[in-house]
């Protein structure tokens, strides 16, 4: 019996008395808890209190998976503590009544089950994942600024007990069936053909409810939890500060302070959420969040489907990212001047698939998939070549020539090149419209960021087409124009240069880094100049000062000659003990300058308003995106145009007089800055 039409709801009552709410969103490819979604189960839930039924199972009609959280793009549009108090506040009674209904209630769970999706389940009395890996349960909230707030962080606690409860909100990581069901989060981890059947034996024959261990008790118990709360604060401590990253100590806050009192709990944590959400971190993260949708949308899948990957340079990126690219799906041919360059790779991709993949033939198929390739056998099959030679024009040119004839005729050609024009590369080939720049990050595996790179001759397709491959090895694609540095390397030279000028002056190398932390930087500018090698740093400041106004400091090129490259070498500005730098301590009678973190961050910022001005990419949005994936700039402050705005346009063009006034022309504001 199917009845009342809803838009993204379709209950249906079988002969066994029992209800099945499935879910499915309109026009969505994937499940979020909208407003409306929100409303008609309201509505549906009250529907079961009248007809009683034996039973009710909760599942999604969608392949994507369960549901994958509340609806962010509604976030977005919350303007008043007020507002947000009413939306939480509607989640919160509708998973309250589902909750209370009298009879069993189930939720079967395959694909996406996160946040608001979670707390759902977490509303049911019993829980079913799908033991597929790609079924992956989590809340993940804490990675924009807020915490569960549909009743998550009361109910977690109550089902898994403080540790791995808190673990999971804390860290906002997924785990998969296996590792929900080990901790009590699911009552069964089995493929997704058993789960109507385990549904209905839940309902037939209810199990009693999970027991935790005994000592999760004394865990909870009220004497206990402020001083596991503050051992958990400082912990949180060494990855997110409390002034910059306020959800998860307020995750910590909730429990020390009402967890005796369910009722108590749940209101408080409508509370804390509504005041999150609101606040200036997580309408920062939140937009970050629209942004990576944004980039994701650059690329559609459907425009190219390439089976067949060739890379040639089997170095330290041709190696990554054709390790990466078999990872994700692709046969991938690599090949390389040297034999044992390949076999290099080889080990490599082992150590990463060992860590990514876990399983055994997984592993192995990975393997299967990255072939070495001497003699480049691969060029006439492939889909896609992607050059990662030496940074040498005349060398690629070579190359490229000797390659086109071979190609099949829609072959695009993709260069990882960081600073040399494709209008210097291009001129050999018959076709120079399929050459595109496809440029990667060190390390290939971390960073998620490519820019895409094109030049007067790239043409659009070619340039689809390649953003399209970045998406299907989940990275995000980037347009820029072939201009020096493109976007991240470019806004990131200047700010790296002005850190060599002020170990210069002689301010410690630790408070350098630290006041680069306290911006919200990742990791310091110094230590990011070690890690990346202080060879490649030079050779990229060399190539940008040909045509930017950026200095290359003395002391950067002596280290170079003297063979102090950074971590690989054992040492660069930092000496390197097991891969960590030795950070020599600020002296205690030091007085430091009060303005360095002003120069490391609007010389950034200023060169990323020149990029906007000589448009390197089309908008400031872009450009935000860009630089926080790929430099990691501060995600909580929203990219640098979005902290302009925030400090006030001509509040940051006056510091920028002062430094200039102070410092020279190297601060003085760019043109650009009259058109923002
Ligand atoms: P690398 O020196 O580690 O590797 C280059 C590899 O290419 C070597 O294994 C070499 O044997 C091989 N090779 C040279 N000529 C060849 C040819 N004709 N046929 C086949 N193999 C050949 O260099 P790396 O660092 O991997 O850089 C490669 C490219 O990636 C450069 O264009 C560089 O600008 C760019 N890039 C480098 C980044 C980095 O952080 N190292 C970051 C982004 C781009």
């Amino acid at each position: 019996m199917t009845n009342k039409n809803y838009k993204h709801w379709r209950v249906e009552h079988d002969n066994e008395g029992i209800a099945w709410l499935h879910i499915d969103k309109a026009d969505a490819g994937t499940n979020v808890l909208s407003r409306e979604v929100l409303e008609e189960l309201e509505d549906i839930i009250g529907g079961l209190t009248q007809t009683s039924p034996k039973g009710v199972v909760i599942l999604s009609d969608k392949d994507s998976g369960f549901i994958a959280g509340a609806d962010v793009k509604e976030f977005t549009k919350i303007e008043s503590e007020d507002q947000a108090l009413q939306a939480v506040r509607r989640g919160h009674s509708v998973f309250n009544a589902l909750e209370a209904l009298p009879c069993p209630t189930v939720a079967l769970i395959h694909g996406f089950c996160l946040g608001g999706g979670l707390e759902l389940a977490l509303a049911c009395r019993y829980r079913v994942a799908d033991d597929d890996p790609g079924c992956k349960l989590g809340l993940p909230e804490v990675k924009l600024g807020i915490h569960p707030g549909f009743g998550g962080t009361v109910r977690m606690i109550k089902l898994v007990g403080p540790l791995n409860g808190l673990d999971a909100m804390l860290t906002g990581r997924n785990l998969s069936a296996r590792a929900a069901k080990k901790i009590g989060l699911v009552n069964y981890a089995v493929p997704k053909r058993h789960h109507l059947s385990a549904a209905r034996s839940l309902i037939k024959e209810p199990p009693k409810p999970h027991k935790l261990p005994w000592w999760t008790a004394i865990l909870n118990h009220r004497q206990v939890r402020p001083l596991l709360g503050k051992y958990m604060a400082k912990q949180v401590a060494k990855k997110a500060a409390r002034s910059h990253y306020p959800a998860p100590y307020a995750i910590i806050d909730l429990w020390v302070r009402c967890f005796d009192d369910p009722g108590y709990m749940l209101n408080e944590e409508i509370n804390s959420i509504a005041e999150l959400i609101v606040g200036k971190t997580a309408q920062n993260l939140i937009r970050v969040f629209m942004l990576n949708e944004r980039l994701k949308s650059l690329g559609r899948s459907e425009d190219y489907d390439p089976k067949h990957v060739h890379v040639i340079g089997g170095g330290v990126m041709g190696g990554d990212i054709a390790i990466w690219c078999a990872l994700q799906g692709f046969k991938v041919t690599l090949q390389d001047q040297k034999m044992e360059t390949l076999a290099k790779v080889v080990q490599r991709a082992f150590k990463l698939y060992q860590k990514k993949l876990k399983d055994r033939r997984a592993i192995r198929a990975a393997l299967d998939r990255l072939v070495p390739d001497i003699k480049g056998d691969g060029i006439p099959w492939a889909d896609i070549v992607i050059e990662a030679i030496f940074e040498d024009a005349e060398v690629k040119r070579n190359l490229f020539a000797g390659i086109e004839p071979k190609l099949k005729k829609d072959t695009i050609i993709a260069t990882n090149t960081s600073s040399i024009p494709l209008d210097e590369l291009n001129t050999v080939l018959k076709k120079p419209e399929r050459l595109v720049g496809l440029h990667f990050f060190n390390p290939v595996a971390m960073m998620p960021l490519v820019e895409i790179v094109h030049s007067e001759k790239t043409s659009d397709k070619v340039s689809q087409m390649a953003a399209a491959f970045t998406r299907r090895i989940n990275k995000l694609p980037l347009p820029v124009t072939s201009t020096p540095g493109f976007l991240v390397n470019r806004v990131l030279m200047p700010y790296l240069m002005e850190a060599v000028n002020l170990v210069e002056e002689n301010v410690p190398m630790a408070l350098i880094d630290k006041e680069a932390l306290a911006y919200g930087m990742p990791m310091g500018p110094i230590e990011l100049a070690d890690t990346v090698g202080l060879d490649i740093c030079l050779k990229v400041a060399e190539i940008l000062s040909e045509h930017m106004d950026i200095a290359v400091p003395e002391r950067l090129k002596k280290m170079v000659e003297k063979g102090q490259l950074g971590k690989k070498s054992g040492k660069g500005f930092y000496v390197f003990k097991n891969g960590k730098p030795v950070k020599p301590p600020i002296p205690k009678n030091y007085t430091a300058p009060t303005d360095v973190q002003d120069r490391l961050i609007l010389r950034m910022i200023n060169e990323a308003v020149a990029c906007l001005r000589d448009g390197v990419v089309d908008d400031a949005e872009l450009a935000d995106a860009g630089i926080i994936f790929g430099t990691g700039f501060a995600p909580f402050r929203g990219g640098p145009f979005h902290y302009i705005e925030s400090r006030g346009k001509d509040q940051v063009v006056k510091l920028l007089e002062q430094l200039e006034h102070r410092y020279g022309p190297r601060f003085a504001a760019d043109k650009g800055w009259k058109d923002l």
